[in-house]
């Protein structure tokens, strides 16, 4: 069965810039897709012409079976989005917002609802231009799943929002994918994507340099597990002594291995020098570390 979106080969330039090269992927029905990478990526760029809001160069792009550029209209009621650093033209409040698209699209929904999933009940009849950052975006995020929508778009949905606020949100993403609805997700927050996502695409200067499931992506690209360690004074000649290989970074004597067992081991002869340690961290490497690198490693590259 093909996804509920396709993308073949998309390119798109503005002017002498090619801000996509040639990207393809595909996101599943009741999956949640996300797009990472670094500003300037073209995760935006992508997700735009995916909802009927750019014009691609070339390639071929399809969602639910249509191509956007020509029937976005038709996708309207079954397709949500946040565009990215949402903002709003009416200085109306959010219940008046969501009434306003309820009337005008003619839907079943319940404004009052949606404004609770997203908590935003106390402000939702605060002026756009009173709402702080957040609730601002909060608000977007309403509109956006008003039309409860068989696929959303969600551009940095919680950019700027409060710890509390954001995992109101995850929980409102993992809700939609429980009740199978799909999602394509782009942030940067990477423990965000590791999280929510079933598929994840790094993008890196218009073109897809990882992609698969936040696990296959970390153990195709792993490097290194760590233990981090602080303490006495003693214990850089204990690890010297034991003939440990290890590095200090601030406060931490880090020993860093590609096999977690063998940091296993490492703690295990610790033991008896359990007295002279005071922070003893087992860190495995995580989305964020190999994006880092990766990316990192491509800017160094290029400069
Ligand atoms: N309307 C436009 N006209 C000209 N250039 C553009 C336009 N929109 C985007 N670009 C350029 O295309 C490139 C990709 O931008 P895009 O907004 O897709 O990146 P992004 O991955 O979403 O970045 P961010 O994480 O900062 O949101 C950037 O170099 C940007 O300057
Ligand atoms: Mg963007």
């Amino acid at each position: 069965m093909p996804g509920i979106v396709e993308v073949r080969n998309l390119r798109k330039s503005y002017a002498k810039l090619e801000a996509v090269k040639g990207i393809s992927f595909e996101v599943g029905y009741g999956e949640v897709f996300s797009l990472l990478g670094p500003n300037g990526a073209g995760k935006t760029t992508t997700v735009e012409i995916l909802e009927g809001l750019r014009k691609r160069s070339s390639g071929d792009v399809t969602v639910m079976g249509r191509d956007p550029e020509k029937s976005m209209n038709e996708l309207r009621t079954t397709v949500g989005i946040l565009p990215q650093d949402f903002n709003f033209i009416y200085n109306i409040t959010p219940r008046e917002a969501l009434d306003y698209y309820k009337e005008s699209l003619g839907l079943e929904a319940d404004p009052g609802e949606v404004l609770a999933r997203v908590e935003l009940t106390d402000s939702a009849d605060t002026v756009f231009e009173k709402l702080s950052g957040g609730q601002k975006q909060k608000m977007g995020v309403a509109i956006a799943l008003l039309n409860d929508p068989d696929l959303v778009f969600l551009d940095e949905p919680t950019a700027g929002l409060d710890p509390v606020s954001r995992r109101a949100l995850w929980k409102v993403i993992e809700d939609m994918k429980a009740r199978g609805k799909s999602i394509i997700l782009t942030t940067h927050y990477l423990d965000e994507a590791e999280k929510l996502a079933d598929h994840v695409a790094i993008v890196n200067r218009g073109v897809i340099i990882a992609s698969g499931t936040p696990k296959e992506i970390v153990s195709m690209h792993h490097k290194a597990d760590r233990i981090m360690l602080s303490g006495s004074d003693k214990l850089q000649s204990i690890l010297s002594s034991m003939q440990i290989h290890h590095k200090r970074e601030g406060r931490y004597l880090v020993i860093e291995s590609d096999s977690i067992d063998a940091l296993f081991s490492i703690v295990e002869r610790l033991k008896g020098s359990s007295g002279d340690i005071e922070d003893l961290i087992l860190k495995r490497e995580t989305l964020e570390d190999v994006f880092v690198r990766m990316v990192g490693e491509e800017a160094a590259y290029e400069n």
